[in-house]
């Protein structure tokens, strides 16, 4: 099987997906290859709170049908130091904004559905991926597909493939600098047919660790704790996890967690990362094949889509008006935007986690710059807009 299209993405996840949509919506074909099935990245449980900006991007193209009735728009959010939960109002300190908490899930599922409909080209369960000749303007996919071999000759390929693909990999040495940092901690996530906690998101910082209460639905929460890297699940049996749950979300009034069966469990490593430039010739990198960032600001699926929002216009200007600018503007574009995101990750990581060689002087850094965001208008304003996310176009 060979076939030519303009863009050839690598990557069914919000990224690779939105970009093909985007791109057909301007009269742009692609083509996506992704190595798993497509109920397994329909099943997927990751993110799950979209900026308002997200929100706006996905409702300009067409995708909100399901997301205005099912979204949950929030006004605020919690942050619980110790026992005691302060609210922050997101919508006033911004001057209105909210966020929306959807299901990473459900945009794909959503994106899936439209690209079908729209009769686009996604090969599902793509083994052995590999782009080749990218340097050129006879840039190739190359995988197999039921044991047949496939070819994807494209002008582009857009390398949407997440932390673990083949795309950042395939550029040579020395092309891209790399900055990273591993936290000593994850996450151990829960979705739970149970009513959340509360209307709002809550971010916790306790003695004994971070811990997160959020939903998808008013029926199911997500819920999460800070737990070891190398966190062996088997030794957390439903029964521990509440237990460790109503410790760190308990508050002096008595609230805590609602209790329920436990739908699906996982742990999730903490990391930033940012490999620049996102661009190689015709290969073009976005959403976490070119950036990861601690998922304490919920800011990764929303870079994923402002990265193929940037990307989708480039390549507009490029095929509708022969300019190259927007193309050659791209990495810098996007990366104005991540390297905010990955600050204000960085920065929510480090108030709310508890750092096990912490000394007393960490401790009593992170102690006052809670209390400044939970008593200073300024301080509060500053993480709400960028919680909810920087204007696009800056
Ligand atoms: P992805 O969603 O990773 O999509 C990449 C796609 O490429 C996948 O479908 C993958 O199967 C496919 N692929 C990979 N290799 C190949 C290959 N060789 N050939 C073909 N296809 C390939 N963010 C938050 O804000 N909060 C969270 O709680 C949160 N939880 C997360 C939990 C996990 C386990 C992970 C991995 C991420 C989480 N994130 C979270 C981050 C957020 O989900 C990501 O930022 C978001 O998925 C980025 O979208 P993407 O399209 O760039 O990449
Ligand atoms: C969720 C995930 C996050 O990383 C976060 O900061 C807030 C909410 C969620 O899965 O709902």
């Amino acid at each position: 099987m060979r076939e030519r299209t303009k863009v050839g993405i690598v990557g069914a996840g919000p990224a690779g997906l939105l970009l093909s949509h985007l791109l057909h919506l301007d009269g742009i074909d692609s083509v996506v290859v992704e190595a798993r099935s497509r109920a397994y990245v329909e099943n997927r449980v990751r993110a799950g709170v979209l900026e308002q900006g997200s929100v706006d991007t996905l409702r300009e193209a067409g995708l909100d049908e399901r997301l205005r009735r099912e979204g949950l728009v929030h006004e605020g959010i919690q942050i619980q130091v110790g026992e005691h939960r302060h609210r922050l109002d997101l919508k006033e300190l911004t001057g209105g904004k909210v966020i929306t908490v959807y299901g990473q899930q459900e945009v794909v599922k959503d994106l899936i559905a439209q690209r079908l409909a729209d009769k686009g080209a996604i090969f599902f369960e793509a083994e052995n991926a590999a782009i080749c000749d990218f340097e050129t303007e006879r840039a190739r996919i190359t995988f197999t597909h039921a044991t047949e071999q496939g070819e994807i000759l494209c002008d582009f390929v857009a390398g949407c493939d997440g932390f673990h693909g083949i795309c950042r990999p395939s550029i040579p040495q020395g092309a891209i600098t790399i900055f990273d940092r591993v936290y000593p901690f994850a996450w151990l996530g829960i979705l739970a047919k149970a009513e959340p906690a509360s209307e709002e998101v809550i971010y916790v910082n306790h003695p004994r660790g971070f811990a997160l209460s959020s939903m998808r639905s008013h029926e199911v929460a997500r819920l999460y704790l800070q737990c070891r890297p190398d966190e062996d699940l088997a030794l957390w049996p439903d029964g521990r996890i509440w237990e460790e749950l109503h410790k760190r979300l308990r508050t002096s009034s008595g609230d805590t967690v609602h209790e329920g069966e436990v739908l699906e469990k996982g742990v999730t490593g903490m990391r930033s990362f940012v490999a620049e430039p996102m661009r190689h010739g015709r290969l073009f990198l976005a959403g976490d094949a070119a950036h990861i960032v601690p998922p304490t600001g919920a800011k990764g699926m929303n870079l994923a889509v402002a990265d193929v929002r940037v990307l989708a216009q480039a390549l507009s200007a490029f095929y509708h008006h022969n300019r190259t600018d927007l193309l050659e503007a791209y990495s810098a574009t996007c990366l104005k935007r991540v390297w905010r995101a990955e600050h204000f990750s960085w920065f929510m990581t480090s108030m709310l986690h508890k750092f096990p060689d912490e000394d007393g002087f960490g401790q009593r850094l992170q102690r006052s710059q809670l209390d400044y965001i939970v008593s200073s208008r300024a301080a509060a304003q500053s993480l709400a807009e960028n919680y909810v996310g920087m204007p696009y176009g800056r």
